[in-house]
């Protein structure tokens, strides 16, 4: 029988993803590893979605990258969770084999890589602060408290998920609680995280401005063409950096790429080019 042509399909599904850079960045890393594949935009609504990853696997697709509100949601459907997808509570990629389907998350070790190999931080000894506390959060303390910081402080408007997540991670690290607006300044972070939703809903929380200083690294999850709210506020608060997240984007999506492919993109030239276009 003769074998088939077509490149083998994956995705990306979202509710809404249409502003998804994903679909751009895996088909540099194709280009790059001349792997023949197609990368499709895939949007979902939450009461669509079991269906919509059933057929998608059934038509022979290979492999989905799964991005917000889904990914706590998708956790249920699969058939073997990793561990590192277990602790975070959230899949961002999928992969298909037969009836089967995996479900591992990516984020976490993709902030690390951005912030150890490109921006060249080591974490083992730091003082850590994550802003919020919800989905995005969860996904990268785990991580974050392998590198072995000194401290791994937690700030939400919300206390008590603050309070979740610690009772959840204590077990990992040194992780601790406090409120959004009332962030103890006893030691000076060496990185601060912005994990909040607010620069999504246009708000402009007011963060912590004792928490950075002159040797901070300001890191947004979120990222835009144009700088996001946070970092905006990082700079003019003189923090020693203040970048947004297309690192973390970049890198997730190559150890997606990787478990779907066996073969890991080089990503600076993909990450040069998408900081370019933004
Ligand atoms: P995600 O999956 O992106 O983390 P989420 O689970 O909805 O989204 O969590 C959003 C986080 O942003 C929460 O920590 C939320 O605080 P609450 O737990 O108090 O709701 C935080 N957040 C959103 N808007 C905020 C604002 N205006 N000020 C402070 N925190 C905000």
């Amino acid at each position: 029988m003769a074998k088939s042509t077509a490149p083998d399909r994956y995705g990306v599904m979202g509710y809404p993803v249409s502003h998804s850079r994903s679909p751009v960045i895996h088909r540099l890393f194709a280009l790059q590893t001349k792997q023949d594949i197609r990368y499709e935009l895939l949007q979902v609504s939450p009461e669509k979605l079991e269906t919509a990853i059933r057929q998608f696997q059934r038509t022979g697709g290979k492999g989905l990258n799964i991005t917000v509100p889904h990914k706590g949601e998708v956790v249920r459907l699969v058939d073997h969770l990793s561990e590192r997808a277990s602790t975070a509570g959230a899949v961002n990629t999928l992969t298909f084999d037969g009836s089967e389907i995996s479900g591992d998350n990516t984020d976490g070790i993709g902030l690390l890589r951005d912030l150890s190999v490109n921006l060249g931080i080591d974490l083992e000894g730091a003082n850590i602060l994550i802003l919020g506390a919800g989905g995005s959060t969860r996904g990268i303390v785990g991580p974050l408290l392998e590198m072995q910081p000194r401290s791994l402080r937690i700030a939400n408007r919300t206390l008590g998920k603050a309070e979740a997540l610690v009772d959840h991670f204590q077990i990992l690290g040194p992780v601790s609680a406090c409120r959004f607006d009332i962030v103890p300044v006893s030691e000076t972070y060496d990185l601060i995280i912005n994990a909040t939703s607010a620069g999504l809903h246009g708000d402009t929380p007011p963060y912590p401005a004792d928490a950075v200083s002159a040797n901070t690294l300001c890191y947004d999850l979120s990222y835009g063409l144009r700088p996001t709210p946070f970092s905006v506020w990082a700079r003019e608060q003189g923090a020693a950096q203040s970048v947004m997240g297309w690192g973390m984007l970049v890198e997730q999506a190559a150890e997606s790429f990787k478990i779907w492919r066996g073969v890991r993109p080089d990503t600076a030239p993909v990450l040069k080019q998408m900081s370019v276009n933004a």
